[in-house]
């Protein structure tokens, strides 16, 4: 009998991957990313430790200004959904990109105040905008309001007429496109708790040309068909719904809108089983749809509007983690624990989202023959990061990297069993600084208050 000799498997090597940040770069037996080593990176902030390569940010960012610039022969605007990942910082990067910001809250919108970004380049979103919300984003000169219903309609002329103001309006409304994406992150379809029914569209126009003239002015549509998104027909069919919309609505009150905003949602390679669009291939389509269509109705082109979030920031994101505990069982994978886990990442919990990953300190080591079930340390069953994570033989003290963690982790990071959030860092071109500061045991305290009489 011949005797083969299976040459050990080494952990894969995502250097080029959709997955990995664009820097990611193996040194002799070390992982960089952003020419900094990610062992310094622990050295320096500690663990766990989220990191956003820049880079990354920047390609991305410019994969939608740079496509909409060559292939969209009117003007247009990236509007960063900065509900995937905000911090000051960030909306400083952001705003170097030439980037928008697309808020949905008081604390986003003061988040974008704080870091000085420009009022005329924020659009506010969001399905139940308070009153005093609306005052705040008016003040500061936010010059689009995205209105998801009627009761927001009647809420911002009325806050409008208060302060004397016109607010700048598009209509958000629910297109009835369904996607193949999680049912929570899905928004387009006709019982989606998001915008307008579309049945509603002329009636609302109607109310906003006839009563609310002076105080609302209508600038355009607004449709977001929801998130971690790999089918871009979604959005030619989005594009040729609205374009006709804004047909039949010149028809019938003589209004001609200027923006045409087709939300965000592009998705992201997490696993090698995600095959999401290329980026600039599926921003080139929808100025090609819009385009074609506009020529083909007769119409003006609009200023087109998108609001990314996830396919800005996911790939440039990795989380590094240290391994601790572990427990065997026979017959089953056995469990490593690291120091985060759904605190810092709840999206296996929630959408059952699946990550990639690997042990940074052992890139040339063979893969151990099974699996082994990555955990976190809260006090629940359900903290799995990794249902099967191949890797070499795992000890305490290790670090794994678990990639595609730039949106949606810190921005949903939670105090649960309060631990204290981690640090995020930015790299770049060998540099790294801090966006946001790990918390400390007192910060966990700070809003803690004792009622007199205990
Ligand atoms: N515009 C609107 C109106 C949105 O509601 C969203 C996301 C975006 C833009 C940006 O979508 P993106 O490009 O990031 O897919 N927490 C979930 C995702 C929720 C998305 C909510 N809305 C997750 O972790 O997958």
């Amino acid at each position: 009998m011949m005797m083969t000799t299976v040459a050990p498997t080494l952990q894969p090597c995502f250097e080029g991957t959709l997955m990995a940040p664009v820097t990611y770069a193996v040194k002799g037996n070390t992982v960089h990313v952003g020419g900094v080593p990610v062992s310094e990176l622990v050295g320096t902030y500690g663990s766990p430790l989220y990191v956003m390569d820049a880079a990354t940010v920047r390609d991305a960012a410019r994969a939608y200004t740079q496509t909409l610039a060559q292939q969209y022969a009117a003007p247009s605007l990236v509007v960063y959904a900065c509900k995937a990942n905000l911090s000051v910082g960030l909306a400083k990067l952001m705003q170097q990109e030439g980037l928008g910001l697309d808020v949905v809250s008081a604390g986003e919108l003061h988040t974008a105040i704080k870091a000085g970004f420009p009022a005329e380049r924020i659009l506010f979103n969001g399905n139940n905008k308070s009153k005093a919300e609306m005052a705040m984003a008016l003040d500061y000169g936010v010059n689009r309001f995205v209105v998801d219903n009627a009761s927001e309609l009647d809420r911002l002329a009325s806050v409008a007429q208060a302060q004397g103001k016109v607010a700048n309006i598009l209509l958000r409304v629910a297109p009835g496109i369904e996607c193949h994406t999680h049912e929570y992150i899905r928004t387009g379809q006709n019982d989606s708790k998001f915008g307008f029914p579309l049945e509603d569209l002329e009636p609302t126009v109607g109310r906003i040309v006839n009563e609310f003239s002076g105080v609302l002015c209508l600038k355009g549509l607004q449709g977001h068909v929801g998130s971690q998104i790999f089918e871009v027909q979604a959005y030619v069919d989005l594009a040729n719904l609205y374009l006709g919309k804004l047909q039949s609505l010149h028809a019938q009150f003589g209004v001609v809108l200027e923006d045409l905003d087709l939300g965000g949602g592009l998705g992201m390679a997490y696993t090698t089983a995600d095959d999401p669009p290329v980026l600039a291939e599926a921003v080139a389509l929808m100025a090609k749809t819009v385009s074609e269509g506009c020529k083909a109705l007769g119409l003006a082109l609009p200023r087109l509007l998108l609001e990314p979030g996830r396919s800005l920031v996911a790939r440039a994101g990795v989380t590094l983690y240290t391994v601790g505990s572990s427990k065997h069982l026979s017959g089953y994978p056995s469990f490593w624990a690291v120091d985060g886990g759904m605190g810092d990442n709840i999206r296996p919990a929630l959408y059952q989202a699946q990550y990639s990953a690997l042990v940074a300190n052992k890139l040339n080591e063979p893969l151990a023959p099974e699996p082994v079930r990555l955990v976190g340390k809260y006090c629940e069953s359900g903290d799995i990061l990794l249902r099967e994570f191949h890797a070499p033989a795992l000890a305490e003290g290790d670090t794994v990297m678990v990639l595609g963690t730039g949106a949606y982790n810190y921005a949903m990071a939670s105090h649960y069993n309060r631990f204290a959030k981690p640090a995020m860092v930015l790299v770049e071109d060998g540099q790294h600084g801090l966006l946001v500061a790990r918390e400390s045991l007192d910060d966990l305290l700070a809003q803690d208050r004792v009622p007199a009489w205990l």
